[in-house]
This record gives structure tokens, sequence and C-alpha cells, in this order.
């Protein structure tokens, strides 16, 4: 295992000195710099530099027809259990604790309970920070209430009628725009081990991806698996046509949306079907996802709309208005906390317990990024978020196609020109096994 780990660090830091001439991260290529000697394109900017001359989008609340148009679909699990979930109805069944487990809210709640701050009693005139807050469940989530398990999507059209997807945009600046799309489950069923498991369960599931835009134009797909996620060319996902049929106007158009896949039970994003390791290292394929073509979600059937400026939601549309913004404030966790050790549904296996605290809502993703994943992982010291050019596939007897491992390494190798030189690289990397690890490391 040592060697493997030097190995390993060896490899990042070799592979860091290559990486401002190898990326595509807007972050890094597309800079002032580059950007001014006439290259690329102009920077992504956080909101809090955004001026009136660099803005992208007339007016907060304002969502642009590009970002329905292009707006993933996603495809559930054949077999999935636990499908998306209204908030609303979600947080009915949940009360408000602190850390310390007294009640601060009685149940039912509604959206308008949930702000930054939550008052703690009448009396004594306090509040306590939100983030230091879970939504607890009325109910045993152990024993899979009919509110856990949410809707399935029509068959044919991908409506959920009951719940609803939720739409940040936020301005980038210079022709940027943002659109996250949030993915809210009642539930994360977690990984087996090697038939054992679940491990990492938790109630509440919040999941996004992002398609940021230039100029109106997709550009980049970003999508979130545990914490990290995959990044994409735009042009490298699996497109399906769908037809939009016109509100006002007779007319339909034919759009061409990307597709990403939700795994079984953690609902982590892929973009390709099979089995995916997670993207830790050290722990190789132990802890896989698995992703196919089941039903087919159309978020963009029903969703809840805002614009972010870094600091403020404004909702877009009167049913935004009248659920107000200010749940999007609460950073508390969407569901209970990290069950005890003493509780008889908690079990422990050496990475992993049973049931985890529920993670944190919409406005905790850094959604004010420049760079397209939400943050790097630990292991990932050059802090690199490079955008993939080709699907990495799945694994597995669910995989459509098995590409070999040379196609596999996308990263390095097929920025490499010409296909000489490339095979040649990869014969000196030990036929790409070199390649086939890093892969595996870099997600
Ligand atoms: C965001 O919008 C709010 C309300 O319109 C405004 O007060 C605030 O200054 C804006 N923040 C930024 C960073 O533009
Ligand atoms: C629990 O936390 C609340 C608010 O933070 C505090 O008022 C209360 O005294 C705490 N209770 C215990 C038992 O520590
Ligand atoms: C409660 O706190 C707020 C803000 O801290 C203050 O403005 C208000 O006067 C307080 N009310 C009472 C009854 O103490």
């Amino acid at each position: 295992m040592i060697p493997f780990i030097v190995l390993f660090f060896l490899l990042r830091s070799a592979f860091a000195v290559f990486v401002p001439w190898l990326d595509n991260d807007p972050f890094t290529v597309n800079d002032v710099q580059t950007y001014k000697m006439g290259f690329g394109l102009p920077p992504v900017l956080p909101p809090d530099a955004i001026t009136d001359e660099t803005r992208s989008l007339p007016y907060e609340g304002y969502i642009p027809d590009y970002v329905i148009d292009s707006s993933p679909l996603v495809h559930l699990y054949s077999e999935e259990l636990y499908y998306p979930a209204d908030i609303s109805d979600f947080i009915k069944h949940f009360n408000i604790r602190t850390n310390n487990n007294s009640i601060l809210k009685e149940a039912p709640l509604g959206l308008h309970d949930l702000a930054s701050m939550i008052p703690a009693s009448a009396e004594k005139n306090d509040s306590v920070l939100s983030e230091d807050t879970f939504l607890t469940a009325l109910d045993d989530f152990d024993k899979d209430p009919r509110w856990l398990l949410g809707h399935k999507p029509d068959y044919g059209s991908g409506h959920i009628k009951d719940a609803p997807a939720v739409l940040i945009v936020v301005d980038k600046g210079n022709g940027w725009v943002d659109a996250y799309w949030f993915y809210f489950y009642s539930f994360n069923l977690g990984a087996f081990i090697m038939g054992y498991g679940p491990w990492g369960n938790h109630v509440g599931d919040w999941e996004h991806s992002l398609v940021r835009f230039y100029e109106g134009k997709p550009q980049y797909l970003w999508m979130s698996a545990h914490g990290g996620g995959g990044c994409y060319q735009y042009d490298a996902i699996e497109k399906k046509t769908h037809v939009r049929y016109g509100d006002t106007e007779p007319t339909s158009k034919i759009l061409e949306r990307p597709l990403i896949f939700s795994a079984r039970g953690t609902h982590a994003n892929y973009a390709s079907v099979g089995q995916h390791a997670h993207d830790v290292p050290f722990f190789f394929s132990a802890l896989s996802d698995f992703t196919d073509r089941g039903p087919l979600w159309d978020p963009s059937l029903n969703y809840l709309a805002y614009t972010y400026n870094g600091t403020v939601a404004t909702p877009a549309t009167d049913r935004e208005r009248a659920l107000g913004s200010e749940w999007l404030d609460y950073l508390g966790h969407w569901g209970d906390k990290q069950l005890a050790r003493k509780d008889p549904r908690q079990k422990w296996c050496p990475v992993q317990w049973r049931y985890i605290d529920g993670p944190r809502g919409p406005l905790s993703k850094n959604l004010d990024r420049t760079g397209l994943c939400q943050r790097s992982k630990w292991w990932n010291f050059w802090g690199g978020c490079p955008a993939r050019r080709s699907i990495k596939r799945g694994q597995g007897l669910d995989a459509e196609h098995n590409d070999l491992v040379g196609d596999n390494c996308g990263i390095l190798l097929y920025r490499i020109r010409p296909k000489w030189l490339r095979s040649l690289v990869r014969l000196v990397m030990w036929r790409g096994v070199t390649c086939f690890m890093m892969d595996y490391f870099t997600g």
C-alpha cells in the first residue's frame, strides 16, 4: 500500500506541472492575461465582482430561455426505491432540532419556517444559527414511510407533478451564466461494500448539476457525485432529442438535451451507464455506484426558479414568490443527525457509519464558483477541475460500450496530437497502465 501512495503523490506532482497546458478549466485557461493577449474566452467572474458593464443577465429574477432549452434530462435507476420529492411536502414530516437535540420548532413545518436564523424561544428572544440545526423526522425513516419514497416520473413525458426541481441561475459576468439544477430526494440509500451495507444512508439528499453558458451557448456540464463530481465539455455529453411545445405560440422546438444518470440509492450523477467507482483514492471499486436507463425525469417540466447574486436569491415567478426565498438561506441539515452509536439502527464498518448526517441545502454548494467543480477533494492538491472531452464510461454488466483502458484515460492522453505521438506516450506509460490508475484517482 505504501509504495502505491508514494507513486500516487509522485504522479500527481508530475501531473500538476503539466496542468496549465493540459486542462481546460476556464478558471485557469480563460484568465485575464490570455484573454488580453487575444486568446480564449473572457474570464468567469464571481458574483461579487460583477459590475453593470460585465453583467450577463438584464435583471435579478430573469431566467433565460436557453437555460431551460439546454437543461439536463435525468435517467433514474430502473430499480430505484427513493424517487424525487417535493421539499414543501417533505418538511411537513419534520421538526427543527439543535445540535443537542432540543426542539426549536415543532412539526409540521412549512418552507416559511426555514431561514438563516431559527428563533429559539419567544420568551428569551434569541435565535440559533441555522447551520447548527437539523430537520429531524417524526417517523422512523428506517421503516420507509410513504413520504420517504418520492414520486416516479410519468412514463412518456418524464413529468413529475409532485416533485419540483430547483433551478438557481447565477450571473458569472462577461457573457457567462451558470444554471444550477438541484434534484431533491427524501432519502439517500448508501453504498454496499462487498455485499454488506448499505453504508452512509441519510435522510434528505440534495444533488445538482451545473450547465455553464457563454453568450447563450452551453459550454460545460458538471454533475455532483459524493461531494465531488464529473466535469465535461458540453459537446461530449450524450444528448437526447426532445420536442418542446410552445406555451403561447403554436410552434414547437426540437431540442438537444443533455442526459445524466442518477445512481441507484445514492443519486450521484454520472454521464454514462454501468458501474462507477467512487472518486475516492485507495478504495478502488470497493465502493461503487450503478446507473442505467431507468425512468426518464424531465426536471424542466416542474421546477422552482431563482437567480442568486452571491448574497440574495430572487424568485423568478409568482410561484416562487409565494414560497419566498428565505428557505434557501437555511443552512442547516435537511435530514436527521447521524444516529447515536447505541441506536439499534446504527452500525459501523471500518470506513463508514450506516446512518450519517443529512446534507446542507443548495446555497451551501459553492454557487459562487468560477471553476466548474463544487470543491476539490482533499487529495486533489493541485485544485484543478478539467472538463473531459469524452464520456467516462461505466464498467460492469450494465455498461453499454465498455471501452478499454486507453480510451478511458481522457484527462491526459486525448489531448495529445498527432495520434502517433499519443500512441508513443501511451506505450511509455506502460501501455496506459499509469493512465488507468490516474483515471481512478482523478475521477
Ligand atoms: C444582491 O442583490 C441584493 C438585493 O437586490 C443587493 O442588495 C446586493 O447588493 C446584491 N449583491 C451583489 C453582490 O450584487
Ligand atoms: C441545547 O441548545 C440550546 C440552544 O443552543 C440551549 O438553549 C439549551 O440549553 C441546550 N440544552 C442542553 C441540554 O444543553
Ligand atoms: C428582540 O431582539 C431584537 C433584535 O435583537 C430587538 O430588536 C427586540 O427589541 C427584542 N425584543 C424583546 C422583547 O426583547
